[in-house]
């Protein structure tokens, strides 16, 4: 028997210096169909996601929010667990670069590395950028001496330094990827990898730093800890226990089928890590796909913009597989998209409300009504069936196809093909007319069994990206056994037993009112992005934020802070987490809405005195215009959040300052 074929999939380690959106889930959710899609087709599969905890920046972050390193980035991580489970990301394993398994490792690969001349200690002075952790040569300095990465300034460090011998790879990875066009995809980004950097020669890399803490020290030096690249980019093979006493995870799966990242990360994962493994002696992964980008309004998304998209609020209204449908469908893997929640309910509309919908809907309906819910035995095929059954079989070839090329969106186009020959086989056969005369009985078995045999096909195939879905379309069409549920099921067209009973259930995936719905979603987003302000985006132009937190005393003139007397509360309607208050402020008096509504009473705010932001654009909500914000103190998680009160014998209207 032949050995079974293994693959090997990672997303990139996320940093927990906030709450995962909406462009992490994307990476994510693209791993784990990929990997279902591996498990479904018998490979030995095994998924990797994780955490990159150490560094510079995580430390800044954890002293703002005034907690130790550990604690921050163990709050963050539980969330970003759970927002996994809620996004059914089906894991084999989740690393954190603060395991000690990873830690131990990340020492003995630098150890090896220093003992066998690919690492030397010597002195490094160059402009760091801080939120980059990157030094820049005074070529790639932007005017100004700003990181070309993202903008910002860079600043003077000397340090002492352990460095890399890249410059002695250099040309070896040249030829390495010029010989495997497959390396790195899409090729654009090969050929960037070549013209930007590796032809205009590499430099040494500077791997380890002396000016923070909060990271795996050298341990022959511990004054060093390893540059968080180094520790990063290594979770992918010591989290199959390479450098440990048990490597038989690494035996089984090394080197990786795919590694899936960012764009703004395929440098580090084609320069950097190819050359770390070969000086490792170890073959390279097969692919590093670097994905675009999500976008909002065409830019970036950034919680310093305000513009962060969080899967939270959209999974709660129309659950996981709508979402993760939404993400593989809309853009070609490889380039960049504009996300909106209206493109993302118009899509779940037309192509799972309508087209898959419809057709289960009325399959099964009609099955019901003519046979009692009984799937019959097909008689002859004629040719319109023919045509459809021949698209049926070559389906999950062709899925497979475009899977293995992690074309998302035509591998899911291939079966909204299938789809639409569905619907327009019921255009072109007519059952309800067949069904009006007992002469009509026999066609109209074999169409209502082709239409049932189609859909497991198409159910079959979907559960890779919509994993909860299938179980709810195979219990309307009566398929239960769980064979029939297979990869190997779908070898011929016909499996479908006659006898099989359908059962009417509700719409697999309602129709959305968008326009009711919309405002709604903008709404529990809002307070994602607002309630959590410490922590709620990771990449790199959360910085700003970080910069754009020194401000001088102009800056806090600006804020007008006041106290407020709360004289009426109560909850917005369908939302768990908004209140709105009735506040009187002097002589005036303000509506505002606060998202603290799982941590209060409305009816115990009552006559309270707080502290109002007062001159804060109003901004609508729930069509409620919100004119301030209530101020609150919160913990790392917002599992303690309260409301700033005042003294007594404090007047509501006064200024604060
Ligand atoms: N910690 C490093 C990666 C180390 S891998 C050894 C890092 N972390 S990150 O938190 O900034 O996450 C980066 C990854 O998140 C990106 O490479 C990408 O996969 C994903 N995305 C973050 N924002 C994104 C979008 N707006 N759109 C799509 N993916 C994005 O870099």
């Amino acid at each position: 028997m032949q050995d079974q074929q293994t693959f090997y999939i990672t997303t990139p380690i996320y940093y927990p210096s906030g709450h995962m959106h909406i462009g992490h889930t994307y990476t994510t959710v693209a791993a784990d169909t990929m990997a279902r899609f591996k498990r479904l087709t018998g490979h030995k599969t095994y998924f990797l996601t994780g955490t990159d905890e150490h560094g510079q920046k995580i430390e800044r972050r954890a002293q703002e929010a005034g907690v130790p390193p550990q604690k921050f980035v163990d709050d963050i991580v539980a969330d970003t667990k759970k927002l996994w489970e809620l996004m059914n990301i089906r894991y084999d394993d989740f690393i954190r670069t603060t395991d000690e398994r990873h830690m131990k490792a990340v020492q003995k690969i630098f150890r090896k590395l220093y003992d066998q001349g690919d690492i030397y200690k010597s002195a490094y002075e160059g402009q760091y950028c801080t939120p980059c952790e990157a030094y820049w040569t005074a070529s790639q300095l932007k005017e100004g001496k700003l990181c070309p990465d993202c903008g910002r300034e860079t600043e003077l460090v000397r340090e002492e330094s352990y460095f890399f011998r890249m410059s002695k790879y250099q040309d070896w990875l040249i030829n390495y990827i010029r010989e495997n066009p497959d390396f790195i995809q899409p090729p654009s980004r090969a050929n960037e990898m070549l013209q930007n950097f590796l032809l205009p020669g590499l430099q040494d890399l500077s791997i380890s730093r002396t000016t923070f803490k909060w990271g795996v020290p050298v341990d022959f030096d511990p004054d060093h800890v390893i540059y968080v690249w180094i520790d990063a980019l290594s979770n992918y093979i010591t989290a199959l226990g390479y450098m440990s006493e048990d490597d038989s995870l690494m035996k089984t799966f090394w080197p990786a089928n795919v590694q899936l990242v960012g764009k703004e990360i395929v440098r580090f994962h084609t320069i950097y890590w190819p050359i770390m493994l070969h000086a490792l002696g170890l073959p390279l992964p097969k692919q590093v796909f670097g994905h675009g980008w999500l976008l909002f309004n065409n830019d970036k998304m950034s919680k310093s913009k305000g513009n962060v998209v969080y899967p939270r609020p959209v999974v709660k209204r129309f659950g996981a597989d709508a979402l993760r449908y939404y993400l593989m469908r809309e853009m070609p893997f490889g380039s960049d998209g504009n996300y909106t929640n209206e493109a993302m309910m118009t899509r779940v509309n037309s192509d799972l409300a309508n087209d898959l919908g419809n057709l289960l809907s009325r399959t099964v309906a009609m099955i019901e009504k003519y046979f009692d819910g009984k799937v019959q035995q097909p008689e002859a095929y004629e040719d319109v069936d023919q045509d459809l059954i021949s698209q049926v079989e070559l389906l999950p070839k062709r899925f497979e196809e475009e899977m293995d090329a992690l074309q998302f969106p035509q591998a899911l186009a291939e079966i909204w093909k299938v789809i639409s020959a569905c619907n327009r086989y019921i255009d072109l056969t007519q059952p309800w007319i067949l069904g009006r005369e007992e002469s009509g009985r026999g066609r109209l078995k074999t169409v209502l069994y082709v239409l049932a045999e189609s859909l497991r096909f198409v159910t079959v195939l979907i559960s890779p990206v919509m994993p909860a879905t299938p179980e709810k379309i195979f219990a309307q069409l009566g398929v239960s056994d769980p064979s029939l549920m297979t990869w190997d099921s779908l070898s011929a067209f016909g499996k479908t037993p006659a006898g099989q009973t359908v059962k009417k259930g509700e719409a697999v995936f309602p129709r959305i009112d968008i326009k009711v719905e919309l405002p709604l979603l903008e709404a529990e987003n809002d307070i994602e992005l607002g309630l959590s302000p410490a922590k709620a985006e990771s990449a790199p132009e959360n910085d700003e934020k970080e910069k754009e937190a020194v401000i001088d005393i102009a800056d806090f003139q600006k804020i007008r802070l006041k106290t407020a007397k709360v004289l009426a509360c109560e909850k917005v309607e369908k939302s768990d987490k908004l209140l709105k208050f009735r506040l009187k402020v002097g002589e005036e008096e303000r509506t505002v809405l606060s998202g603290i509504a799982l941590h209060y009473k409305p009816e115990d705010l009552v006559g309270r005195t707080l502290v109002l932001l007062s001159n804060l654009a109003p901004r609508k909500i729930r069509g409620i215009e919100s004119q301030g914000m209530l101020l609150c103190a919160s913990n790392a998680d917002d599992s303690v959040l309260k409301l700033l009160t005042v003294d007594e014998g404090i007047e509501d209207g006064m200024d604060i300052s």
